[in-house]
This record gives C-alpha cells, sequence and structure tokens, in this order.
C-alpha cells in the first residue's frame, strides 16, 4: 500500500514528506493506522546526528493508533484494537527482567532497534529500495507495520496523541523522577529544561508530593507550563543559576536535581546544584562522542549520586499501563502538555520549533 510517511535520507539535511510503500504484515507484524505521533527532541538528534540513526529511515517514535490488520501468529492484539507503540518493549524472562530491570533487557530491543523487522527484512520501501524502522517503529507516517511486541493496548478515555507522548516523553520524565530520582515528600527537586521530558519530571515530581520543585529553562515563555505542572519556582537560565537554587533550598542544593536537555556542560554545572548526598538524574542524551567531566574527589567527599535515567527506568509496558490510567483518573494532566497540533506535511516547520524551545509537546495528528 502506498502510505504518507517522514522520511530522513542523510544526517543534516531536511527531512523529507513523501508517498512510499509499506508492505502487509508478516508473521507477529501488525498494521497501524496511525493516531497522533509526537515530535521528540530524540528526532531531532537524529536528523542532527547527535544520535545516529540507520538511514535512509522512517523516523519518529512517539506514535498511538488503531490496529488495522495483523499478520499470522499476532496473539497479543487484534483488528479494531487502540494501542500506544513503545520502542523498549522487553522479553519478560532473562537476567534483567528477573530482577525487575525491565529497562536493561536487550534481549527484544537488539532486534526492534536494528532498523529491520524480525525477519532481517524492512517493509518500507522507496523505489524499489528498502527504508529503515527507526526505533523500530517509525511513527511519522500515516500507516505503519511494527512488530507485536510494540503494541501496548490503551483505555478507550485515552486519546492518541495522549497515548503516543506517554510513550516516550512522559514515561521518560515521570520515570526519571520516580524511579530514578526517588523523589519523595519532603525533597527540593530542580528540573533542568522544562520540554516535553522536563515538564513531565516536573508532574512525577509533582505526584511524588516534593514540596519544592525548581524548573529551569532558556526560554521565559516555559515558565506559565512549568508551574502549571506542578513547579513552585522559575530560573530563567542565566550565568547564576546555581547560586540561586542554593539560595531557594536552605543554602544547601537540591535533593535530587534532573539534567532534561543533554548538554555535556549542564551535566557537569548540575552536580553543583546537588547537595551533599544528593543525586543528579541524568536524562538529556549528548552526543554519543562526548564526554561529562566530574571532579570525583568531591564527589566522593560529598557522597553525591550520578545516574542515568532510560525512557520509563522500568518496565515500559506497566508503565504506559501505569502513565494511562494516571491520565484518565486525573493525576497526570497530559494532554496539558501538547501545545501544537500539527499536520504532517508541516514537520519542517515543527522540527525549527522544537529547537526554540517555546512548545511544550508537538503532535502530528492524522
Ligand atoms: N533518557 C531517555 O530515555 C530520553 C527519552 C526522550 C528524550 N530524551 C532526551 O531528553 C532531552 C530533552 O528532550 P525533549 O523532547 O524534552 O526536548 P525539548 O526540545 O522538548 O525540550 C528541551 C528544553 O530544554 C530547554 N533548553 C535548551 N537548552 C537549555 C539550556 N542551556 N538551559 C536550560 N534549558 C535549556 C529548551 O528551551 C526546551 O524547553 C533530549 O536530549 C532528548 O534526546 C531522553
Ligand atoms: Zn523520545
Ligand atoms: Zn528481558
Amino acid at each position: 500500500m502506498k502510505i504518507t510517511a517522514v522520511t530522513l535520507d542523510a544526517v543534516g539535511e531536511p527531512v523529507r514528506v513523501e508517498e512510499v510503500d509499506l508492505e502487509q504484515p508478516n508473521k507477529g507484524e501488525v498494521l497501524v493506522k496511525m493516531g497522533a505521533a509526537g515530535v521528540c527532541h530524540s528526532d531531532l538528534h537524529s536528523i542532527s546526528g547527535q544520535h545516529p540513526a540507520d538511514l535512509p529511515c522512517v523516523i519518529g517514535h512517539e506514535g498511538a493508533g488503531e490496529v488495522v490488520a495483523v499478520g499470522p501468529e499476532v496473539s497479543r492484539v487484534k483488528v479494531g484494537d487502540r494501542v500506544a507503540l513503545n520502542w523498549q518493549p522487553n522479553c519478560g524472562n532473562c537476567f534483567y527482567c528477573d530482577r525487575g530491570e525491565h529497562e536493561l533487557c536487550r534481549e527484544v530491543t537488539q532486534t526492534v532497534w536494528s532498523g529491520y523487522m524480525a525477519d532481517g527484512t524492512s517493509r518500507i520501501s522507496r523505489n524499489g529500495k528498502p527504508l529503515f524502522h527507526y526505533s523500530g517503529i517509525s511513527t511519522w507516517a500515516d500507516h505503519m507495520v511494527v512488530d507485536q511486541v510494540c503494541c501496548e493496548l490503551i483505555p478507550d478515555e485515552v486519546p492518541y496523541e495522549v497515548a503516543a507522548i506517554i510513550g516516550c516523553a512522559v514515561a521518560t520524565g515521570v520515570g526519571a523522577a520516580i524511579h530514578r530520582g526517588r523523589i519523595s515528600p519532603d525533597h527540593r527537586v530542580v528540573v533542568v529544561g522544562a520540554g516535553g521530558v522536563g515538564l513531565s519530571a516536573i508532574m512525577g515530581a509533582s505526584m511524588a508530593g516534593a514540596k519544592q520543585i525548581i524548573a529551569v529553562d532558556q526560554t521565559l515563555e516555559k515558565e506559565e507550563l512549568a508551574r502549571e505542572f506542578g513547579a513552585t519556582d522559575f530560573i530563567l537560565s542565566s550565568d547564576e543559576d546555581i547560586e540561586r537554587v542554593i539560595e531557594l533550598t536552605e543554602n544547601r542544593g537540591a535533593d535530587v536535581v534532573i539534567e532534561a536537555v543533554g548538554i555535556p556542560q549542564l551535566q557537569q554545572l548540575w552536580l553543583e546544584g546537588v547537595r551533599p548526598g544528593g543525586t543528579l538524574v541524568l536524562v538529556g542524551v549528548p552526543h554519543v562522542d562526548v564526554s561529562s567531566l566530574y571532579g570525583s574527589a568531591n564527589l566522593i567527599r560529598m557522597q553525591k549520586t550520578i545516574t542515568g535515567s532510560y525512557f520509563s527506568a522500568t518496565d515500559t509496558k506497566k508503565a504506559i499501563q501505569d502513565l494511562c490510567a494516571a491520565y484518565v483518573d486525573g493525576r497526570l494532566p497530559v494532554d496539558r502538555l501538547i501545545t501544537k497540533r500539527i499536520q504532517i506535511d508541516e514537520i519542517q516547520d515543527a522540527i525549527d520549533l522544537v529547537v526554540t524551545g517555546v512548545e511544550g509537546r508537538i503532535v502530528i495528528t492524522f
């Protein structure tokens, strides 16, 4: 069948919206009619080369929609089901899954992230030449074939656009706050970068009852949004951010700082904003080839912890279910994160807008 999709041919080039060919689902595969897809900064990292992807591909990794066809041997979903697409499914039965560290399982993702379907071929092609499946789910397309393991059922009350962004930004931010920051009610928290992920971290900190949540961003437009999600203070970033945070936290520093931008200099700087004994959670992803430097003597003497946090930082299937439930019962106002809706042919403008940092989350609706 012919589909409309966003393709990326080479690093640094603009993306293209074009018609490409999609084969019907094979064994264990599912055809999804996309309802909505989110624009995550990680997509931009692949476009800029900061996070290399197999190219040419159909890009996008936040999406949700309706199952419209299934291949042979599909048991997880059926035609008509509403699903969120999960780019990090796990096997449920390996060293890590058995320990409850599902987010570290690579049994399934080594195939899903290969750019091909499980049989080693692609379902997408252009002029007879195969295109890679980005993150296994290539969501910036009106239809896509995915492995059934990437499909998570969602309740009827959850709109596709909400489910789409739960499938990366929301699960990532909330997971960083709850599972890696282990935020509790007596905590003073800083979230650096109030984008889709950072605002979700603020929501997560707020759900955990943190007594103080300081949002830091380079754009003033983010203040209102950050406060809406539970930030108690807002700092428009300057050279004095650390001093401001020390001042706001009874001269101690924050119990938890979450870096949700992905700039090594910020990752280094913000260790200073963490109180002795506190935790720096790194969520933003810098270029794969660069390093952040930390003075280890200081780290040792101050007993600070630096931890990474990947996607939901827990079983993604359970996280998507729990976050959908939290949205339905009003604990997690995910819909308010969406500040702009676009059509697929407006994607380049949306990408340019993400760079300015003024929007919450932009979603493509189909
Ligand atoms: N760990 C994971 O599993 C995971 C998952 C998704 C995204 N990410 C990463 O998280 C980061 C954020 O993603 P996003 O989709 O929320 O991005 P976004 O573009 O929506 O938001 C980034 C925010 O950071 C702000 N910002 C930029 N530079 C800043 C600076 N110097 N100081 C303060 N604020 C600054 C921007 O104004 C914007 O509000 C990216 O690096 C992305 O790749 C990680
Ligand atoms: Zn993402
Ligand atoms: Zn596993």
